[in-house]
């Protein structure tokens, strides 16, 4: 399973790479407005930084638009930089201009996701990624691991090629239950993939190692 940042903070996301594991990021409008750079830099800055890794960047900025606008933002969004995925809400305009820019080999991801008839859509129309938002699932009372893992059973029951990547993901489990399921991708924030190194008897341990390392005879 792929893991993939999920920030527009360029400090994250090169403390993230040098530590080897990431393959990926996934900005939203939210995570670019927290950032003091013009979204043009701050896009151009993290593409740079994560060479031909994929970059999901959001075609809708302002208002849902029409197909044709979205189709529109899209391509000027590939211009930028090749390893950009667009990231296109899960409407009925938007579905269409899904089909389109996959019919064109532009890569896609879904966002916004909160159902397994969303993710089924997102198939049919070819698109390159789904993002279920499990974290804001949870935080209305919906298992938003279960979407997970019906959205798995529909792919794998039709051979669906669409990736899943867990998306909004609020600690270490949701990263752990990404990857029994068989998520493809799984997309955090700096401070919960930081977590997912830390085990309180891990730092037991090393402390007694370092004590007991003083008591070795040489
Ligand atoms: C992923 O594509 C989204 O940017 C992200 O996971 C949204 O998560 P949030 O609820 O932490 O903003």
């Amino acid at each position: 399973m792929e893991i993939w940042i999920d920030t527009a903070n360029i400090e994250e996301i090169k403390e993230a790479k040098s530590w080897g594991i990431i393959s990926g990021v996934t900005t939203n409008t939210t995570k670019i407005a927290q950032e003091k750079q013009s979204f043009r830099e701050l896009i151009d800055e993290i593409c740079k930084i994560m060479e031909n890794k994929p970059v999901s960047v959001m075609a809708v900025q302002h208002e849902y638009k029409s197909s044709e606008e979205i189709v529109k933002d899209a391509h000027e969004l590939v211009k930028w930089h090749s390893n950009i995925v667009v990231k296109i809400p899960p409407t009925i305009e938007g579905f269409k201009a899904i089909k389109i820019l996959s019919e064109e080999g532009i890569k896609t991801n879904v966002t916004l996701v909160y159902s397994p008839s969303q993710a089924l859509l997102a198939a049919k129309v070819g698109a390159t990624y789904v993002s279920p938002f499990v974290g804001r699932l949870d935080y209305v009372s919906h298992e938003g691991m279960k979407v997970v893992r019906d959205i798995k059973t529909i792919y794998d029951n039709y051979g669906f090629k669409t990736k899943i990547v867990v998306a909004a993901a609020r600690h270490p489990l949701h990263v752990v239950e990404a990857a029994l399921i068989g998520a493809h991708v799984a997309t955090a924030a700096f401070d919960i993939l930081k977590m997912l190194y830390n085990h309180p008897l891990t730092d037991v341990g090393l402390k007694t190692f370092l004590e007991d390392w003083k008591k070795v005879k040489f």
